[in-house]
């Protein structure tokens, strides 16, 4: 069997043959799906273009390639519109046979990548000694679905959560510990023996001394000074500082793995800042060698300013004047580690968009000096904030920081108020308000553009109606209890029947019909966000299928074959949709 084209594929064959036909390059056939859906399906805009080229008035050109499309098996109607306008509808017995070819097939027609990429993607970042908060939401659930959406197109993915391990926080806990337990052994220089196998704090603990000793560096400049050596000290392999950043790790790294699969957020590997320190003077010797790196103010810096800047671009900082490496020295070893282990054609990360200059830097840095392949491709991600109805990045109540896995539990108790009528056995309540909290601060953290900031609101976000992940769910939901009300379902359809079909069903088999295309696009622009809005427009198909015609008590067997298959096709659509955004569906809410 042929495998299914894009709709918008088919179509630009048949106008693109035209367009040729009449003497114009094939480019000015490209079709888009619609932008005045109450006008058309599909439209091509390229006479418009070609009058240019050509000099000829758009509407004659568009009249001519409508007159050279002739009659065709899948267009109901092809019409040129003033100014130049190609306005195209498929007949609705292709749309519903397209659909049942789909449904037979892998990803529902979705092309496998020409070129499969192997990627590395980096969207944890979270920092060890400190809880997961807020903040570090976003590059985790973009991350996740961007993952999951490249991976559907058939590229390599690997997740890695690069977990922060290394710099300065580190410092500020080993200070602040020294000043709390002077006596504990890691202090002493001399010693030579083992160290003590259990940690000398707890989790709480050292989440709250390391806020603690942030502040207090701020305002204490000897204190400051002390921290920076103990990370420089750290960084020269003193055995009592590694002893104790050995405990930070494993203290803190359970419980930020537990949070992360709280989540959702499923790490390939659970790389940290520190595993790329043993790249670093191998790194840094090529760099003074190649003559890319120079001394500048005591410190190693790369030059990354280029002519074409309409911005100031610093150097990039490799080495400071005392020898300690920083941030830039981990990225950028970290590129090293990662093109040594998995050779990838493309690096993505997901970050807060406010570090947007400093990536800029890396990647320049990387390229000038040769870390990457000219052709690799190094790709950042800047997300925007998670801001409160002030407008302000998300707060507690108290003003504080909230953590993540408290967010989680507030949204699940916002669901389970909206599911108070709802008489289920408490522990499936439980479950399905974790599920569709997950999906209500998930879609409403992906529906808005990665780059953008967006209020969380939570009661809108909960909201089993409208452009909401609840709605989402809600809309598989019933389609499963249509579906279970059916009893044994039969088999679907070979072919289409013949059988008048309603303006919804039409619409919402337009739909279906686009999801190969939408997934291409999201996969290309890295935008789950895409995602998102297909869904949403999904549910509207399917709801207002459902409201208008009766398919349970449908007494034409045929036609509610149909039905049965179009919901069933939908369905699964939807798991494969929200699978692509990292959230699953209950089987009742
Ligand atoms: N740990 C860093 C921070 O808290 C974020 C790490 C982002 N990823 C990276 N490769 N730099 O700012």
């Amino acid at each position: 069997m042929e495998k299914v084209k894009k709709i918008i594929t088919l179509l630009e064959e048949i106008i693109g043959d035209a367009v040729v036909s009449c003497g114009y390059e094939r480019r000015y056939g490209t079709v888009t799906v619609s932008n005045r859906p109450d006008l058309c399906q599909y439209q091509c805009n390229g006479a418009m273009a070609a009058a240019k080229q050509y000099h000829k008035a758009p509407i004659a050109i568009a009249g001519e390639i409508v007159a050279a499309v002739g009659a065709q098996d899948m267009i109901a109607t092809c019409e040129a519109v003033a100014p130049g306008f190609i306005n195209i509808n498929v007949k609705t017995e292709f749309l519903a046979d397209y659909a049942l070819r789909m449904s037979r097939e892998e990803h529902f027609g979705v092309e496998p990548a020409e070129t499969p990429r192997t990627v590395v993607i980096d969207y944890g970042g979270a920092n060890v000694a400190k809880p997961l908060h807020v903040g570090h939401m976003r590059p985790a659930v973009i991350g996740e679905s961007v993952k999951r959406i490249l991976r559907y197109v058939g590229h390599k993915v690997i997740g890695d959560a690069h977990l922060g391990d290394w710099g300065t926080p580190i410092g500020l806990i080993i200070t602040e510990l020294k000043v709390r337990k002077p006596d504990l052994v890691y202090f002493d220089p001399d010693y030579t023996g083992e160290y003590p196998k259990e940690p000398p704090f707890t989790v709480s603990e050292l989440e709250e001394i390391y806020p603690y000793a942030s502040k207090w560096s701020k305002e204490h400049d000897d204190y400051r000074e002390e921290s920076r050596k103990a990370i420089l000290e750290l960084q020269q392999g003193r055995r009592g500082y590694m002893a104790l950043w050995e405990h930070i790790m494993r203290v803190s790294m359970e419980d930020l793995k537990k949070n992360y699969e709280n989540l959702g957020t499923q790490f390939d590997i659970w790389g940290k800042e520190s595993d790329a320190q043993k790249y670093i003077p191998d790194m840094i010797r090529d760099m003074k060698e190649g003559g890319y790196a120079h001394i500048s103010e005591g410190a190693l810096v790369v030059d990354v300013k280029e002519e074409t800047d309409t911005k100031e671009v610093p150097p990039c900082m490799i080495l400071k004047s005392d020898g300690a490496t920083l941030y830039n020295t981990t990225d950028l070893a970290t590129i090293v580690e990662r093109m040594k282990l998995y050779s990838p054609d493309q690096i993505i990360y997901v970050v807060d968009k406010r570090q947007d200059l400093y990536f800029d830097q890396i990647f320049r840095c990387a390229r000038k000096t040769k870390l990457v392949k000219p052709e690799t491709i190094l790709t950042f991600i800047g997300n925007g904030t998670m801001n409160g109805q002030d407008g302000k990045p998300f707060k507690t109540r108290e003003g504080g920081v909230m953590r993540l896995e408290v967010l989680i539990e507030n949204v699940a108790e916002e669901v389970m108020r909206k599911m108070a009528d709802r008489d289920f056995p408490e522990e499936e309540k439980r479950d399905i308000a974790h599920k569709v909290g997950l999906a209500a601060l998930k879609y409403g953290d992906l529906s808005n553009q990665a780059s953008k900031d967006y209020i969380f609101d939570i009661e809108r976000f909960t909201s089993f109606e409208g452009n909401t992940g609840p709605y989402i769910l809600y809309t598989m939901v019933r389609i499963k209890s249509i579906l279970a009300k059916l009893g044994e379902l039969p088999e679907m359809p070979e072919r289409a029947g013949t059988y008048e079909r309603g303006t919804e069903e039409t619409a919402l088999l337009l739909t279906i019909g686009r999801f190969a295309d939408m997934v291409e696009k999201a996969a290309a622009e890295l935008a789950p966000h895409k995602v998102c809005q297909y869904l949403y427009e999904l549910a509207d198909g399917v709801n207002g299928f459902y409201h208008a015609n009766k398919i349970v008590g449908e007494t034409d067997t045929a036609k509610q074959k149909e039905w049965i298959s179009i919901l069933r096709t939908a369905l699964a659509i939807f798991k494969d949709g929200i699978g692509m955004l990292a959230f699953e569906a209950p089987d009742r809410m």
